[in-house]
């Protein structure tokens, strides 16, 4: 991404417009519309300004995203495959309800080591899969190297990554308490505007409940949802599934709960 499309994503998600930005940095609202379109860039010295008020690194403004690292590029660096690759139960409802019968594109975000993105695109789906992981994304290549398929797999940070082409099949299992509350509005909106009509998002999220105890492999930066909160940003959408659900866990090797929402939801308009 270049610096014009960081820097409105950025201003979009903490909710300024052009020229509420543009008063913080002491300059004229043109000159931030330049940026966002193109038509100019920001000098350097106001880089380090720009990122103080956008609440960013400049790393992050100029787009090096390679350099930000996964915690799960530990976990991911082994062999077999930390998650495994049998499919989440998800993809076979996304079958059921959306079959490729014709070219349908698939979002899969925060792939993993990309078990689903791989299953979903030997059955004809085209999809792209992004995850934060190095390590994840080269073992989904390799896995989909395997299975004589091709998912169009690229390392991006969901907190930067907005959709600029159409899905029909927006899919995210067990990554979405890693999108901060204060950017989920717009990050969401961007992700259904960017959904064809009948298009599909298949996505759960981890649930905080007061009576679960935090799980010992609480990652640093996760933001738990409230019960019932993604639902609520759909309520304009077909739901075909909608549950909470609270479920022994092991990962780590020690025993534990977590409480999981759980939707399917088509896009009717
Ligand atoms: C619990 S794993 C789920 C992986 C995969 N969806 C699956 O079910 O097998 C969470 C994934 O979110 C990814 N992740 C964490 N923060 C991320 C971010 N900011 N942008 C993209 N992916 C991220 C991690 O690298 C990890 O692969």
């Amino acid at each position: 991404m270049d610096i014009g499309t960081v820097i409105m994503n950025k201003r979009k998600a903490l909710g300024y417009t052009q020229q509420s930005l543009a008063d913080k940095l002491n300059i004229s609202f043109q000159a931030v519309s330049k940026w966002e379109n193109g038509t100019n860039y920001p000098e350097m010295d106001m880089l380090p300004i720009i990122a103080s008020v956008l609440d960013t690194s400049i790393d992050s403004l100029l787009g090096y995203k390679s350099f930000v690292h996964s915690d799960y590029d530990k976990r991911y660096d082994m062999k077999d495959y930390y998650w495994g690759i049998t499919p989440n139960s998800l993809c076979y409802e996304i079958i059921k309800l959306q079959p490729p019968v014709k070219p349908l594109k698939v979002l899969d975000i925060g792939c993993g080591e990309g078990k689903d993105a791989v299953f979903l695109a030997r059955n004809g789906y085209m999809v792209t899969a992004f995850d934060l992981s190095e390590t994840g994304i080269e073992k989904g290549k390799r896995l989909a190297e395997k299975c004589n398929t091709y998912v169009d797999f690229l390392k991006a940070d969901l907190t930067d990554f907005r959709a600029t082409e159409m899905y029909d099949i927006v899919f995210s299992s067990g990554v979405f308490h890693f999108i901060k509350p204060e950017i989920r509005k717009e990050l969401i909106s961007n992700l259904q505007e960017h959904t064809n009509k009948n298009g599909i998002h298949a996505i759960n999220v981890f649930i905080e409940k007061p009576f679960i105890e935090i799980p010992p492999d609480k990652d640093s930066n996760r933001f738990r949802w409230k019960s019932g909160e993604l639902f609520m940003y759909y309520s304009d959408w077909k739901f075909h599934k909608m549950e909470e659900i609270i479920f022994d866990c092991n990962s780590g090797g020690i025993p534990h709960k977590h409480c999981m929402d759980t939707m399917i939801i088509e896009r009717m308009q």
